[in-house]
């Protein structure tokens, strides 16, 4: 699979808005890259941005140095420059790229890569990628502007709550998921305005991928008149299990199978604990009115996912081992929403966590400020603690706030592996780390 990319300032247009941002080939999201596991995938990037760039292909464990992060893993690719990735593609599943430079990803610079896997049995009829994001650039300030301004002022740039520890299962990520109040959200690029619309027949098995690329925004989503069978968490499989509603963070992945029925209905990703625009698209089966933007169906206060549910299928499990080692990452904010620390440091400034090749590492993350950090781990896909090796198998975790949360993976791929939160703004105010070994 060969392909360029090139990223450049773009005039696009999101359906209701036409804005100057930066996208891969003019287009946001960027066109999705697929292939199969096991091929080779050559990127030629061009860099036609005023500024360095990188691509980081999150959630693959990928040869580290292809992984995308400038002064880790590689030199930034300077304007006017272009740099070849090339790796085999290691595991199936759905997936997305983004530079690793600054909030560059949140001004529009990402795209799904979806690795076919094909022994997999697929029980549906036809697949939808779906991208939520939220989106500030050309409608409001810029997300360069928003950083700036969270650097000045921290936290008073938005509504953040001061509000209790305890979390509440009804808005478990607590009284607000950022710092920015963003006017707008897009699926697949568009606004609520002129929604993206998914074309299928009635009893059609419709398989949704689904991405958050947001920069600062976790979505709850569901499908009005459905319900929706989980099938993948990140790229790996799960025992299906059957959902009104879910929660997608910053950085995650699911796909569900849903049956479609016969109508017009819609599919709405809310700002979980904002009171805000939500994304919107339709799901079209038969002709007749189109629900309105401002629809709130029914499921998004019904069955919510949650990681509890989940469990991975017999192939991709983590095998039951003690943990050769622990780490501890303390996360917390620190000036007042200036600066986002894990332990007791901003990025670049950290400790690499220092581990050996071969070692069960356990990742202890506790999260001691009142929002909710997805946690990322490049170049490897953990599983959530259990003894009996049933853990959820992920690379994107949400860690609520005041919650403790650990995490297993297996050093089996040497190199230096960012860990940081998929907030992009808290990640970019120091809320990343490095784990390193040879
Ligand atoms: Cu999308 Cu460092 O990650
Ligand atoms: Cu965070």
């Amino acid at each position: 699979m060969r392909r360029t990319l090139r990223a450049a300032p773009a005039t696009v247009d999101l359906g209701g808005a036409t804005v100057q941002t930066w996208a891969y080939d003019g287009t946001v999201p960027g066109q999705e890259i697929r292939a199969k596991v096991g091929d080779e995938l050559r990127v030629r990037l061009i860099n036609d941005l005023p500024e360095p760039t990188t691509v980081h292909w999150h959630g693959l464990a990928l040869r580290n140095d292809m992984d995308g992060v400038p002064e880790v893993t590689q030199p930034v690719v300077a304007p006017g420059e272009t740099f070849e990735y090339r790796f085999v593609l290691p595991h199936p599943g759905s997936y997305f790229f983004h530079p690793h430079v600054g909030v560059q990803l949140d001004r529009g610079l990402q795209a799904p890569l979806i690795i076919e896997d094909p022994t997999e049995p697929g029980d549906y009829d036809e697949e939808v990628v779906l991208v939520l994001d939220d989106w500030t650039d050309g409608l409001g300030p810029g997300p360069d502007d928003v950083l700036a301004g969270l650097r000045r002022t921290g936290m008073s740039m938005g509504g953040m709550s001061m509000g209790g520890m305890a979390v509440d299962p009804a808005n478990p990520l607590g009284d607000d998921t950022g710092d920015v109040a963003y006017p707008g959200h897009l699926i697949n690029g568009r606004l609520a305005s002129a929604p993206f619309t998914v074309a299928s027949a009635p009893g059609r098995r419709v398989r949704f991928r689904m991405v958050n690329s947001a920069g600062d925004t976790a979505y709850r989503f569901a499908i009005g008149g459905h319900r929706m069978t989980v099938t993948h968490s990140d790229g790996f499989p799960v025992r299906p299990v059957e959902v009104d509603t879910l929660i997608i963070g910053m950085g995650e992945r699911y796909d569900v199978v849903v049956t479609a029925g016969d109508g017009a209905f819609p599919i709405v990703a809310v700002p979980e604990g904002k009171d805000d625009a939500a994304g919107f698209a339709v799901l079209r089966t038969a002709s007749g009115d189109a629900p309105t933007a401002d629809t709130r169906p029914a499921e998004l206060g019904g069955g919510l996912l949650s990681y509890a549910d989940l469990a991975p299928t017999e192939g991709v499990t983590l095998p039951a081992r003690r943990p050769d080692r622990t780490v501890e990452l303390l996360l917390e904010m620190a000036d007042g929403g200036r600066r986002w620390l894990i332990n007791g440091k901003a990025f670049p400034d950290h400790d690499p966590l220092d581990i050996r090749a071969g070692e069960r590492v356990r990742l202890v993350m506790s999260n001691q400020s009142m929002m909710f950090h997805p946690m990322h781990l490049h170049g490897h896909t953990f599983a959530v603690a259990d003894r009996a090796g049933r853990g959820l198998r992920k690379d994107t975790i949400n860690v609520l706030p005041g919650q403790k949360l650990s995490v297993d993976f297996e050093a089996d791929n040497p190199g230096q592996w960012l860990v940081h939160c998929h907030n992009v703004y808290h990640g970019e105010l120091g809320m990343m780390t490095v784990v390193s070994y040879v």
